[in-house]
């Protein structure tokens, strides 16, 4: 099939190279011409395993270009919108203006029979209100909303062999003439035995955000209990594996530590709460405004127990932060709460110096104002406490001892739970955990 692919951020140039990876003629098209520029080249403009070497295959066969010039998408039966709903400035609710964008520029290109399939994450209705335009312009052409679940880090499998595909079809009417389309598309994930739902317009928009809001809750649940943890003396980490073991809780994303952040979950709830506001069904959501505040209370925990270690005063202590990425496998740093704890830090006088293995540019850009060492080993010299916040296995896998010959006290507080406890305090660390003993 011919698609083309509007928007090649995370998700859109993920999207393009898995569609022409399962056999399909794509364009990528994006405003950004340095984007476009690098991912000609087959290369990821972002940090993604696996996306390179992918891009890099199917550019060979000759299935997959990019390009800045819209009109590229005329021709292609399936156009994808998958451009970026980040929050408005100084309010909770997304911004839509690049979705409007592309439908528009998209427009002109829209032939009889064409399928416009949402991607993007957004608010209940958005749907609705982009059928009503691309009928006006194209009364043959439909619409379909299909959110993508990708997580960063493993966004290529995520999208080449997803849990599951939402079709949003105006009436959730089986016949919908974009269901036989959609299906050939994802021919390939469907008859390896990937569920399909079909849906209305709304409940597929509402799948996602019910998702990712159930995700952050999930976390949030968790840190809250850490909380407790912390205050009766038990381990966060020892009941997490307890109530995982029931299937109906899962371990999964039962990880306590510093909370969520990226691009998605924190203005994910933000935004939900704002439509739901606007529905006149806030009531229903107050919660996450909760789920919000204890993960935001993570941040400013993880200030004081440092300045606890240290003892009492953080003027002057050379703090080296582990971890600037939002989480492993990722240069992401849009509201990392690790990058967050770092500048608290300096702000509170400490000298911190900040690694990690992929992020350091991109945490340079958002604060310029810390110190960043991408060698590890130098960035541990001296240090007077180590904060792991980002679980990235070259620190998981660090030596207590050898780490402890570089730094000048050994004190380390982990974050994210991931190293073993008894092992750093029989090399002589004070280590502290976040809702453990
Ligand atoms: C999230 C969802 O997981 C995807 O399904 C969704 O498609 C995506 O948002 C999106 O809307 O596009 P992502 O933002 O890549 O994916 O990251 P997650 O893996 O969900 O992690 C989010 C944050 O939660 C990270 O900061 C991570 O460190 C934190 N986390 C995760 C915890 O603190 N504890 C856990 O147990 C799990």
């Amino acid at each position: 099939m011919r698609i083309s692919v509007i928007g090649c951020g995370y998700l859109g140039a993920v999207h393009a190279a898995c569609m022409a990876k399962l056999g399909h003629e794509v364009v990528g098209i994006d405003v950004d011409e340095q984007k476009i520029a690098n991912l000609s080249e087959a290369t990821a403009p972002f940090y993604e395993p696996g996306l390179e070497d992918l891009l890099r295959d199917v550019q060979e066969t000759g299935r997959l270009k990019f390009t800045t010039d819209i009109s590229a998408a005329a021709g292609s039966s399936v156009h994808f919108i998958c451009v970026g709903t980040p929050q408005k400035k100084g309010e909770n609710g997304a911004d839509l203006r690049f979705v409007d964008a592309s439908a528009e520029a998209l427009a002109p290109y829209l032939a009889p029979g064409d399928l416009v399939v949402g991607k993007s994450t957004v608010p209940v209705g958005t749907a609705a209100r982009l059928a009503e335009f691309v009928k006006d312009v194209q009364p043959d052409a439909h619409l379909v909303w299909n959110p993508e679940f990708l997580r960063e880090g493993h966004a290529v499998s995520d999208t080449l062999q997803p849990d599951r595909f939402v079709y949003g079809v105006e009436g959730g009417s089986e016949d919908d003439p974009a269901v036989s389309v959609l299906d050939e598309v994802y021919a390939v994930p469907l008859s390896n035995g990937t569920p399909r739902l079909i849906t209305d317009h709304p409940t597929a928009e509402l799948v996602k955000t019910a998702a990712n809001s159930f995700l952050a809750t999930k976390i949030s649940f968790i840190n809250a209990m850490a909380e407790v943890c912390e205050a009766a003396g038990a381990d966060i980490s020892s009941l997490a594996d307890a109530i995982g073991l029931d299937d109906r809780i899962g371990r999964k994303f039962l990880n306590a530590g510093i909370g969520f952040g990226g691009g998605c979950l924190p203005k994910d709830i933000r935004a939900f709460m704002a439509r739901a506001g606007e529905l006149g069904a806030d009531q229903a959501l107050t919660f996450l405004r909760e789920v919000d505040a204890i993960n935001m209370r993570r941040r400013n925990r993880v200030v004081e127990l440092t300045r606890d270690l240290c003892d009492g005063s953080l003027l002057g202590k050379r703090i080296t932060v582990l971890g600037a990425a939002f989480k492993p496998e990722s240069d992401d740093v849009r509201d990392s709460p690790a990058l967050n704890i770092a500048a608290q830090l300096q702000l509170q006088g400490a000298v911190v110096t900040v690694n990690d293995p992929k992020a350091l540019v991109n945490a340079a850009k958002r604060f310029p104002e810390l110190h960043y060492e991408s060698n590890l080993e130098i960035a541990l010299n001296g240090a007077d406490i180590l904060l792991l916040l980002t679980e990235w296995q070259q620190y998981r896998d660090l030596d207590p001892y050898v780490t402890g010959a570089s730094v000048t006290c050994r004190r380390i507080l982990d974050g994210r739970n991931t190293l073993d406890p008894s092992k750093w305090r029989s090399a002589g660390w004070l280590y502290r955990g976040l809702g453990r003993p």
